[in-house]
């Protein structure tokens, strides 16, 4: 990992301080100084000091938080709030010691994209690749979703979603999706991609409209029901995993 990287993520130093701190030579891997922001390190093993402070390597940190209507699901937004606005309030977490054991806000990342009028699961960390891992279409990882419709569902809805269909400006089809009726007006839907408001686009394409939107599962794990719209909590190791299978 590249040495600016780690310390970022693992102090509160913003990115312009740590450069100007290795410019300054108070940044040392193992005791020789460092000349250069990008180069790597080995983060098992190497020892970084800031002036002397070691800068210990905080862990990854996984969430998931309720994510209410209108907030954008992005780190920042110059228009609307959004969820990482709700993490550096610590009256959302479900428990007050889990603000506690939050790496630095700069260092957290959205998994995945919800529109702002979607409400339901969504997962942040500082895990860059089991972010890739559960966001990449080809890793197979299923988004469930209750949708709301404005009329009846069609009767051939199930199996165009099973099918896969060509969505406007897409040039490819949509991968399989199952299409759970639960009344006329609802259903659940899962899909693996992620495509631009791919759930409406795929109802819109049987000449419907989604009224509501609401994820409660990513991969075998469920949205925590004694989360409240904004709140968040963290994930333990076996949770972790849950999002993968
Ligand atoms: N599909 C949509 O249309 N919107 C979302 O927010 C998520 C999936």
């Amino acid at each position: 990992m590249r040495l600016d990287r780690f310390i970022g993520n693992h102090s509160e130093y913003t990115r312009t301080q740590i450069h100007r701190l290795i410019k300054s030579r108070c940044v040392r891997v193992n005791d020789i100084l460092a000349k250069s922001p990008s180069v790597k390190i080995k983060t098992e093993s190497d020892v970084i000091t800031v002036d002397k402070h070691v800068i210990r390597d905080r862990g990854n940190v996984y969430l998931m938080l309720n994510k209410p209507v209108g907030y954008v699901s992005a780190t920042v937004d110059a228009d609307h709030p959004t969820v990482i606005d709700l993490i550096a309030d610590n009256h959302n977490a479900l428990t007050p010691t889990t603000f506690e054991h939050l790496p630095p806000i700069a260092s957290l990342q959205v998994v995945g994209r919800l529109d702002i009028d979607t409400t339901g699961l969504i997962l942040i960390t500082n895990d860059g690749q089991w972010n890739h891992k559960v966001s990449a279409p080809n890793t197979k990882c299923q988004k469930r979703y209750r949708a709301e419709l404005a009329q009846a569902i069609a009767d051939d809805a199930k199996a165009r979603f099973a099918e896969g269909m060509q969505l406007k400006g897409e040039n490819k089809n949509t991968q399989a999706a199952e299409l759970k009726i639960l009344s006329p007006n609802t259903a659940e839907v899962a899909i693996c991609e992620g495509k631009y408001h791919q759930v409406k686009r795929m109802f819109a394409a049987t000449g419907n409209k989604v009224v509501a939107l609401h994820r409660f599962a990513i991969g075998q794990l469920e949205l925590d029901n004694t989360l409240a719209p904004g709140q968040y909590r963290l994930l333990d190791e076996h949770e972790t995993n849950l999002t993968l299978t």
